[in-house]
């Protein structure tokens, strides 16, 4: 493994351990985990995970903090999937 490898391998270690989900603690790679193993909607993640379930989304008018990431991970791993 060169150098480049050794970086790319590390910031996307370290990527999967940003939290997503603040109210859950919950890690961008347990989200990528649960698309990964078959999630395909953002309700789906939310069931897998408990990330957007949290308490932000009754003091925010209903909208969850997380939310939107949710749904930009969703539309990134759907976008990279390889096809049949
Ligand atoms: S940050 Fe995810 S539900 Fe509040």
């Amino acid at each position: 493994m060169n150098s480049s490898e050794e970086e790319a391998l590390r910031e996307k270690v370290l990527d999967a351990f940003k939290v997503v989900c603040i109210c859950n603690k919950i890690k961008k790679g347990t989200i990528e985990r649960a698309i990964a193993q078959g999630a395909k909607t953002v309700g789906e993640i939310k069931r897998a995970t408990r990330a957007g379930t949290g308490p932000c989304g009754a003091k925010r008018g209903g909208v969850t903090r997380c939310a939107p990431v949710l749904r930009e991970i969703l539309a990134k791993a759907k976008a990279v999937k390889p096809q049949p």
